[in-house]
């Protein structure tokens, strides 16, 4: 479903089968050697989510990407794994574009996680200009998510994502402000056994 010119909702993408597997993968990995962490951002203020950065590291006092957390840790970024490359790739084919996922931001909201309205526009000026997309995929309790436009006053459209949703925005829809005000508590699918939500965003940052 095309909600704008470049952003595209695909409801229940995923079916229960896969969305386990990809929350299995998540857990492992937000608990794993290299962990998701509560990121304090330009300014001091604690972020509302466990993040973790695959691939790149986002650096949320100098919003630049690094392969070193040298805002919280020192450790070396965990490698994005080939199969969440490969699930990128598909959802942006099914959207009609084209994604070679460099770097996936992995989110962890518990009942109270959320985000504010801001642009993803910290990968390279050739990434942005060229419009490559950003792949979103959400499993567990819903998350309403705004949908603005180019301008942070810009009216905003509120869409649940609900677990197995995918959602993409590229081309003309790259630059436009998005933001999480709530996750609603007890929503995933029992079969998942999570409380809260994940969050992965793909993206591409060397063209
Ligand atoms: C993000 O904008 O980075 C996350 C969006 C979401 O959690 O759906
Ligand atoms: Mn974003």
């Amino acid at each position: 479903m095309e909600i704008a010119p470049g952003a595209h909702h695909f409801p229940g993408y995923f079916e229960l089968e896969r969305q386990r597997a990809i929350v299995g993968a998540c857990r492992a990995l937000v608990d794993g050697a290299v962990p998701a962490y509560v990121p304090t951002v330009r300014g001091g203020g604690k972020m509302h989510v466990r993040m973790l950065c695959l691939g790149r590291h986002w650096n949320g006092q100098t919003y630049r990407y690094e392969p070193t957390r040298s805002d919280f840790d020192q450790l070396p970024v965990p490698a994005l794994p080939a199969s969440f490359r490969a699930l990128a790739a598909e959802i942006a084919g099914a959207a009609g574009m084209v994604l070679a996922a460099d770097l996936c931001i992995l989110n962890y909201y518990d009942m109270d996680g959320r985000m504010g309205l801001h642009q993803d526009k910290d990968e390279s000026e050739p990434s942005l200009a060229a419009g490559l997309p950003v792949v979103s995929i959400s499993l567990g309790d819903t998350a309403r998510f705004l949908f603005g436009g180019l301008k942070r006053r810009d009216p905003v459209e509120m869409i649940l994502l609900t677990s197995g949703d995918a959602f993409v925005f590229g081309g003309p829809a790259r630059l436009r402000f998005h933001g999480v005000t709530k996750i609603l508590p007890g929503t995933a699918p029992a079969e998942l056994g999570l409380s809260g939500r994940f969050n992965l965003t793909f993206r591409q940052y060397e063209i």
